[in-house]
């Protein structure tokens, strides 16, 4: 793999999933990673990503010489570009400028290497106080900006390059050929990563895994688990079966609406089970985010074991045989639940932090490397209907991580109203497709005093949470239009008793995260 060394970068994702949509496959790495660690990773390269620490400062990560000393290729991004000019011996200057934002970088050399291709004058992404003065022996300097006198440069024979702007992001107009240049021309890489690629060696590996033995697939009707369950049928066919679990933290008419979806397109049959008073008993009483959802997390393996045991009985075996379950784990579940060597645990997602120790089953993730965008190509190719691939995400746990406070059928039936406004009335203004997702959120802890008709109401709010987003790593709240905001919360005030406030989440991604819980 490429791999892509985290130094706290938001980045450091994006450079992950831009080095696979160049065709070569990428896995991120924490900076405090040993090289020798690194290096037993076989990489084919190695890109040193941005990060918010200065070089200058103590105790911030450093470059180790020998990770430069290996002969793999390695490619310096913002402060990875200054950690690596400092280590080859380089200086970075603290220059005292600091340039953030959209900014002109002018090429300078008569062999213009990796921006080959990129205009004299172009359009890059800065974010940076430090900057490199000198390169380092044996460096060709190929572009400056007004803030950087060394803004890229390259040594060809040892394949190390970088650049001080941000080449993964879409403001730095030719960022995805200078990184394409470096990957095929400097590096010499060979493009191998195409999903047609994934699809075949998905479906050697779970072959191999799987055996003769049957499996289960607990579908929730959106992209993940869809795309995981057809990868897994086109692999061994029969021996999958699939379940819909309803958890009762479901949306108003969700669980017809999956039914009838599966029915009708995917080919593959489902059983629902209703296990709805087994999770609002667990989740009685609690109110913490994280007990939520290790709660859900355990009540969801809980419902698996049994509908494992049924399928035991019925099958009128010992039932040693069903052992694996399928789940449509993604890449940013497994970074972001800390799985990825060394990152920070945000939040336990349901299906990676979430599960008990005790688990009784071998899992099966086809997806746990890719990024969202991939599994979506893959289910198109693998015929799973447009209607879900394109679906807006809806998290595993549910509504119970969209009450504030306690998860009681009571609230839920609050929150489930508020919801079904919103949504319809969001469909009905044609912006499903212009938004990533909205969120609707009941403070069941939180009371305000309102009026309504003559008298006092003491009720609750409603959040609105609508987000704009590429792949869920980073979001901006959307600009929704002031009239449908208006009717949503006329409607919702009006026909919800329980509600007397609508409210609008204007937070981006970090330092919110999309969900409240
Ligand atoms: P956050 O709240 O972490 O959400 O910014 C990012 C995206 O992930 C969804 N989400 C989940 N999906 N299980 C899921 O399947 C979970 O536990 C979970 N938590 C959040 C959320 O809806 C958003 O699209």
């Amino acid at each position: 793999p490429v791999l892509v060394v985290d130094y706290g970068a938001q980045y450091a994702q994006l450079i992950a999933r831009r080095v696979r949509e160049a065709g070569v496959y990428s896995e991120l790495v924490p900076h405090n990673l040993s090289t020798e660690k690194m290096l037993a990773k076989n990489p084919a390269a190695i890109i040193l990503s941005g990060g918010p620490s200065s070089v200058y400062e103590e105790g911030t990560p450093k470059g180790d010489p020998a990770l430069f000393e290996a002969g793999v290729p390695v490619f310096g991004i913002c402060y990875g570009f200054q950690v690596m000019a400092q280590t080859l011996g380089g200086t970075v200057a603290k220059t005292g400028l600091r340039e953030y934002g959209a900014t002109d970088a002018v090429l300078c050399a008569e062999d213009s290497s990796f921006l080959t291709g990129t205009p004299a004058t172009q359009n890059v992404w800065m974010s940076h106080g430090d900057s490199v003065s000198e390169a380092p022996e044996g460096f060709r300097v190929l572009a400056q900006t007004p803030g950087a006198a060394v803004a890229a440069f390259v040594d060809e024979e040892r394949k190390f390059g970088g650049v001080q702007w941000h080449p993964e992001v879409k403001h730095s107009d030719y960022g995805q050929v200078a990184l394409e240049n470096f990957l095929f021309n400097v590096a010499g890489l060979e493009k191998t990563w195409s999903t047609a690629n994934i699809i075949e060696e998905q479906v050697a590996k779970i072959r191999e895994q799987v055996g003769e033995d049957r499996v289960i697939c607990a579908l929730s009707g959106g992209v993940d688990s869809s795309v995981a369950a057809a990868l897994v049928h086109k692999a061994v066919g029969d021996q999958l079966t699939c379940f819909f679990i309803d958890h009762g933290l479901l949306r108003a008419g969700e669980r017809e609406q999956v039914e009838e979806d599966y029915a009708t397109t995917m080919g593959i049959k489902v059983v629902t089970i209703d296990e709805s008073e087994r999770f609002l008993g667990a989740l009685a009483g609690i109110t913490e985010p994280e007990a939520k959802r290790k709660a859900i997390g355990r009540e969801f393996i809980r419902s698996f074991e049994a509908a494992q045991r049924k399928l035991i009985e019925e099958a009128g075996n010992d039932g040693a045989d069903i052992k694996f379950l399928v789940q449509g784990t993604l890449y940013p579940d497994v970074v972001e639940s800390g799985g990825g060597e060394g990152a920070a645990n945000i939040k336990s997602h349901h299906n990676v932090g979430g599960l008990p120790e005790d688990m009784q089953f071998e899992l099966v993730e086809p997806l746990r490397t890719l990024f969202k965008d991939e599994v979506r190509e893959i289910g198109r190719q693998l015929g799973v209907p447009e209607k879900i691939v394109a679906r807006q995400p809806f998290p595993g746990p549910g509504l119970g991580i969209r009450v504030i406070g306690e998860v009681s059928k009571h609230n839920l039936d609050i929150l489930r109203a508020a919801d079904a406004i919103a949504r319809e009335e969001l469909t009905k203004a044609d912006m499903d497709d212009k938004i990533w997702q909205c969120p609707v959120v009941l403070l069941a802890d939180v009371r305000s005093v309102g009026v309504q008709g003559d008298g006092r109401t003491y009720g609750h709010p409603i959040v609105l949470r609508p987000v704009s987003s590429e792949d869920a790593m980073t979001a901006d709240w959307s600009r929704l239009p002031y009239d449908l905001l208006a009717k949503i919360s006329n409607r919702i005030t009006n026909e919800v008793s329980e509600v007397n406030r609508v409210v609008l989440d204007v937070t981006s991604k970090p330092p919110g995260t999309i969900e409240w819980e």
